[in-house]
């Protein structure tokens, strides 16, 4: 789908479908002003007979307006002006997208960024973009028929006045993220047979093979020995499947400016191991490389962009898996660290696997790291599906993310990271161990990765609740590439 805005007469616009917004009560919007104007009042007459109330997101599909050039104009309802938040405008911009997938139309003018849609008008062209990306969006590629492909291939983003010339970089951005979730959910989609650790080192290696801003080297198990990865390693004990450290480096600026290192955790399929998890819903355990798939798309994205930064995607992939030579519960082993840990629980691999990465991190002497993981059910108890959880060891970075999340309505809530909780880690064989009991679980996995996060600043993104979707909705989300991506966005523009 190709993206632009223009500036014109909704009733001159040479589109299949011009979208004009309706507010509940039967005000027109300015763009919706001048098409009723052109077109006899035909607008104001159907609302006046009762057939938009312009309640939010409801749609009505007209065709073949007198003195209008478009074939078609699609009527969406604003709701209240005084009640349109940012929630509502979201619900606006995806109602849209359902009416005009139903139609035959190739492209579409919108003109609502004029509107007080969300925050501003950045802001509603990124959603805007972003529902138009996921509307047309199809994990088919393994159905033996694929489904029809959408007809929607441009849409424009229209105003009545001359836009800002910053709407067009902007525009560009949101354009490139929504490739880079894309490319997240189609990875996450895939069943863990076919998206193998080899397979994300394969995408990996391809995607510095398609931007020469992008070098990509994996390392492999035996490699990982050397280094001394006996947590990340024990992890993949119990599988088949070789384990991957694939590292992505990413030059957009000076060679000596230091990185931002995004760390994604990669598991592709989590049974639990030894530990193992009941078998409800277990199918949703191949999302658990939805951080790794996150760090891919952002590094697609910002090469898209050609962002003026540095940054550095690392992704430690494996399965874990039961065997016979799987670790067992009160295995210790030693971290690249040196520091050692208990597994007291098998099912705790993630924090195994990131702890070393976090560790191996350090050699790109980072200006910031952050890592991005489905990291424990607790955090779906306590933040559901709409927040992912952040921790960080700096207030001024954690502000800087909650403002991303906002900006990109990617939203994040940040959880403590006090030491008061990490005596819930102390170990009488080891020197911790990698779980904390029930109470706090989203804190006190946190409370283990900082204990390998002291030399630089840091921050973690907790998206077990955010990353997918479970139910008739089932599928990856394409989060937190926007977060990531705005977060990355906003450093290079300092
Ligand atoms: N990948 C899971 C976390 C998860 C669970 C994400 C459900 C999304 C939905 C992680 O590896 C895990 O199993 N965590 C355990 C930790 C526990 C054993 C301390 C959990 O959350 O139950
Ligand atoms: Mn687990
Ligand atoms: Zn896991």
């Amino acid at each position: 789908m190709e993206f632009s805005i223009k500036q014109g007469n909704p009733d001159k616009q040479r589109s299949d479908c011009v979208v004009v917004g309706v507010y509940e009560g039967g005000k027109l919007s300015a763009a919706a002003q001048v098409l009723d104007k052109a077109a006899k009042h035909a607008l104001s007459d159907l609302i006046a007979r009762g057939d938009m109330s312009g309640k939010a997101a409801s749609t009505l599909l007209l065709h073949k307006l007198p003195g209008i050039a478009a074939d078609r104009v699609l009527l969406v309802g604003l709701g209240k002006a005084s009640e349109l938040n940012n929630k509502t405008s979201v619900e606006i911009l995806r109602a849209t997208f359902v009416a005009l997938n139903a139609t035959a139309a190739k492209d579409a003018a919108l003109y609502i960024i004029d509107e007080g849609v969300g925050k501003d008008a950045a802001w509603v062209i990124r959603q805007a973009i972003f529902a138009a990306a996921d509307s047309v969006y199809r994990a088919d590629s393994l159905k033996s028929k694929p489904a029809k492909t959408a007809m929607l291939k441009n849409v424009a983003l229209a105003t009545l006045d001359k836009p800002a010339a910053v709407l067009k970089n902007v525009l560009e951005q949101a354009a490139a993220t929504a490739h880079g979730m894309e490319l997240a959910k189609t990875l996450g989609n895939l069943p863990g047979n076919v998206c193998t650790p080899t397979y994300l080192a394969a995408k990996a290696l391809a995607l510095g093979k398609a931007h020469k801003s992008i070098k990509t080297t994996v390392l492999e198990e035996k490699d990982m020995q050397k280094l001394g990865m006996g947590s990340f390693l024990s992890v993949t004990r119990g599988s088949e499947q070789p384990a991957k450290l694939i590292t992505m480096e990413y030059h957009g600026a000076d060679k000596k400016q230091k990185p931002v290192v995004l760390v994604g955790k990669g598991i592709t399929f989590d049974s639990g191991g030894i530990s193992l998890k009941p078998g409800a819903e277990m199918d949703e355990m191949k999302y658990d490389m939805c951080g790794a798939a996150s760090v891919l798309g952002t590094m697609q994205a910002i090469a898209e962009m050609r962002l003026k930064l540095n940054v550095v995607g690392v992704i430690p992939t494996c399965e874990n898996l039961p065997s016979g030579t799987a670790t067992k519960p009160g295995d210790i082993v030693t971290s690249m660290s040196g520091q050692t840990i208990e597994i007291l629980n098998t099912d705790a691999e993630g924090r195994l696997i990131l702890c070393d990465a976090l560790t191996y991190s350090k050699k790109f002497d980072p200006d910031t790291v952050i890592d991005i993981a489905t990291l424990t059910g607790a955090c779906v108890i306590a933040l559901g599906h709409v927040a992912s959880g952040m921790f960080s060891n700096e207030d001024k970075l954690a502000k800087e993310l909650l403002a991303a999340g906002e900006q990109s309505h990617d939203r994040i809530w940040q959880l403590p990271l006090w030491d008061d909780y990490q005596p819930l880690l102390d170990s009488n064989f080891a020197d911790m161990q990698n779980i904390g009991g029930r109470s706090g679980g989203t804190i006190t996995a946190a409370c283990f990765l900082a204990r390998f996060t002291r030399e630089y600043r840091w921050a973690h993104l907790d998206i077990a609740g955010t990353a997918w979707k479970s139910g008739k909705e089932k599928g990856a989300t394409g989060r937190p590439v926007p977060l990531l991506t705005q977060y990355l966005i906003n450093r290079a523009a300092k």
